[in-house]
Order: structure tokens, then C-alpha cells, then sequence
């Protein structure tokens, strides 16, 4: 079989036609080239593995051109993986989602899941949108060899086993795109890439790296906001020397301050207005969130001692860190 390698738009009609009568084609996407036949055929998906020497059990990921494609190919679509997708998609990440029925299992190589990617690529969209159908794709390098970037590269591995290659030039990321199983609780990422677990934490809260570590910028949802918030300004002092050092400078520029101390520090206080929280942790933590409340009303300026990450008191600083924005002293 003679190999072609064309670009512009004659090359994306030739490819779509080939997919329409059951061959395989080469494209470009963003992150590498991929190997592309009917997703919905299971005779072309099978040409796929043959032309690339792949072993049967491990699955192509399917590549559509538009989101609501993704329907039809899953049978279940939660909120937050909702999000994940408009925030992402298209780009260099592939998502697991329950397959339907319609997902041949050789496409998936028998697993219940089925890997969907849009890519951000022109050429690749316009080229599976022509095609009209899913395209199911692996990496356009030849088993166990490198990813390919370039039509080159690519015609290396398939010359003769494939009818065309579609030139898009290099591209763009070089490297397989994220991929994230989004079946779990905790969204888990199987394939690192250009879409970080920091980006998607940003997303989903917390997620599972490869290395089985979590990632979370949002705890709970409602952690990332600033809570807890006195109505005057609010610092912490890291010991009672800061303490007393910020609360005096801001004394003298006619700044009314109130600190916040632990009991045994009262006698270093002198004639400057505290308040006590308590003598032990549990007092101060029953006093936090009312004083706040009351001192607020009386003065300017708060500064409360840091109270240290024992036990309870570790709980309270994550509140009193959010109600001085982090600002330390
Ligand atoms: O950037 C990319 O993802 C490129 C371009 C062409 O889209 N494709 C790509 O495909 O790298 P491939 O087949 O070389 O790598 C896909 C990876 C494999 O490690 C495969 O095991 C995994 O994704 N994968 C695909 N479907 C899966 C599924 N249902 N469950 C678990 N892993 C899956
Ligand atoms: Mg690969």
C-alpha cells in the first residue's frame, strides 16, 4: 500500500473519506499524531491495532470534534464531570467515563470505561466533524516506539500499512495528553500532561495524581473563600514580642487596637487593651468566633497570637489564619 502525506483542506476530505470506507488514517492533533479509524466499527478498530502492532488489551481513546458527541458514548455524565469538560475540553486531556453500549469493547479493550478526547487542534476536529463518526485513535507510532510530532515521524512507523497521513506540521504540547479517570469520587489522573493536577484541583477540589498522592486546593467547597472575616482588618503575631511590637507601632499612629492573647501572657499586656481567650484550648476555642464578633465593634485593628497547631488549636488557627487573609506578623 503506497503511504500519502498531504495537508490543507484536501488532505482533511481524502482522510474523512478513507474513514467513511473503513480505512485508517494519520492526523495531527496537538499533543501527538494519532492513528484514526471508526470508533463504531470494530473491523476498522481492529486494522488499528494491526497497523500499529498493539496489544489487544490496551484501549484506544475515542476523539470527537464537539462536546455533546460525548453523549451518546457514555452511559452516565455527572455535574462535576461537566464541569471538567467545559473547562477543558477541547484541549490536551483524555477523560474516562462509563461506556455505553454503542462503544465497541475492542475499543476499549474490554474495560467498562471509554476514553474521550476533543482535541484543541483545527485540522484534528475538522477531520473527525467530516468523518462523522467518532474517531478511535492510539498514538501514530508503532508499538513501543516514541510518540510521534510530525508527519515525518509518523510516516516513519506506518509507510506502507496506512493509505494517508495528514500533515498539520509539529505539534504544539509534543508530549500524550492528561488522562484523567473521572468514574471515582476522586477524579484520578492515569497519564500525566500538559493539564496539571493543580489545574484541575482548581476544578473538581481534589484529585489523585499517578503517584496516588491528592492534590487539593479546595478541601471542602466553600474553603476557598475567605470565611470568617472580623469587619477590621485582622493579623496574626507569630510570638508575643511581634505581638507587642506591631500593636504599639500601631498605637502611636492613633490606630485603636485590641490584641488577642492566651491567658498566661496577660501580664506582659500592661496597660494595652487584650482580651483573654482562654486557659486552655478548648476555651479558646468556644471564645474565637464570639470575640471576634465583639471586638470588632470596639475597635480598628486585631491582632491575635498565634496559638500554635496542637490538637484543637490547629482547627482554630485555620480559622483565625482566613480571618487575617494569612497576614502574619
Ligand atoms: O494525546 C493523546 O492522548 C494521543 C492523541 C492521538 O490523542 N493519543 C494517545 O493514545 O496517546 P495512546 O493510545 O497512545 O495512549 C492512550 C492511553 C494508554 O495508556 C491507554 O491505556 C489509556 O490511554 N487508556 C485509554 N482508554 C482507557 C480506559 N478506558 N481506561 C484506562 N486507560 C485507558
Ligand atoms: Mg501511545
Amino acid at each position: 500500500m503506497e503511504t500519502l502525506i498531504k495537508s490543507g483542506a484536501q488532505a482533511i476530505e481524502l482522510g474523512a473519506e478513507l474513514i467513511k470506507a473503513g480505512e485508517v488514517v494519520a492526523f495531527p492533533t496537538e499533543t501527538v499524531y494519532g492513528l484514526g479509524g471508526n470508533a463504531l466499527d470494530p473491523t476498522c478498530v481492529s486494522k488499528i491495532y494491526a497497523a500499529k502492532g498493539r496489544p489487544a488489551d490496551n484501549p484506544l481513546i475515542v476523539h470527537i470534534s464537539k462536546i455533546e458527541d460525548i453523549y451518546p458514548l457514555v452511559s452516565e455524565f455527572s455535574e462535576r464531570n461537566k464541569r471538567v469538560v467545559e473547562k477543558f475540553m477541547p484541549g490536551p486531556i483524555t477523560l474516562l467515563f462509563p461506556k455505553s453500549d454503542i462503544v465497541p469493547s475492542s475499543v476499549t479493550a474490554g474495560l467498562k470505561t471509554v476514553g474521550i478526547r476533543m482535541p484543541k487542534s483545527e485540522i484534528a476536529r475538522e477531520f473527525i466533524e467530516k468523518a462523522g463518526v467518532p474517531i478511535a485513535a492510539p498514538s501514530a507510532n508503532a508499538s513501543t516506539r516514541v510518540s510521534p510530532t510530525t508527519a515525518l515521524h509518523v510516516y516513519e512507523d506506518m509507510k506502507g500499512r496506512i493509505p494517508l497521513i495528514i500533515d498539520g506540521g509539529d505539534s504544539e504540547v509534543g508530549i500524550e495528553s492528561t488522562v484523567l479517570d473521572l468514574t471515582g469520587d476522586i477524579p484520578t489522573i492515569l497519564r500525566p500532561g500538559a493539564i496539571t493536577p493543580e489545574m484541575l484541583a482548581e476544578v473538581v477540589g481534589s484529585v489523585r495524581t499517578h503517584k496516588g498522592e491528592i492534590i487539593s486546593t479546595a478541601p471542602a467547597p466553600g474553603m476557598k473563600y475567605k470565611h470568617y472575616a472580623p469587619t477590621v482588618p485582622m493579623v496574626v503575631a507569630k510570638d508575643m514580642e511581634s505581638l507587642l511590637a506591631e500593636y504599639d507601632s500601631k498605637s502611636k499612629n492613633g490606630v485603636d487596637v485590641v490584641a488577642l492573647i492566651r491567658g498566661q501572657a496577660a501580664g506582659m499586656m500592661g496597660s494595652r487593651r487584650f482580651v483573654n481567650l482562654g486557659e486552655n484550648d478548648k476555651e479558646v476555642c468556644r471564645n474565637i468566633y464570639k470575640t471576634m464578633r465583639d471586638i470588632e465593634k470596639v475597635c480598628e485593628y486585631i491582632i491575635c497570637i498565634d496559638l500554635g497547631d496542637n490538637g484543637l488549636c490547629k482547627s482554630v488557627m485555620n480559622r483565625v489564619l482566613k480571618a487575617s487573609g494569612g497576614k502574619i506578623v
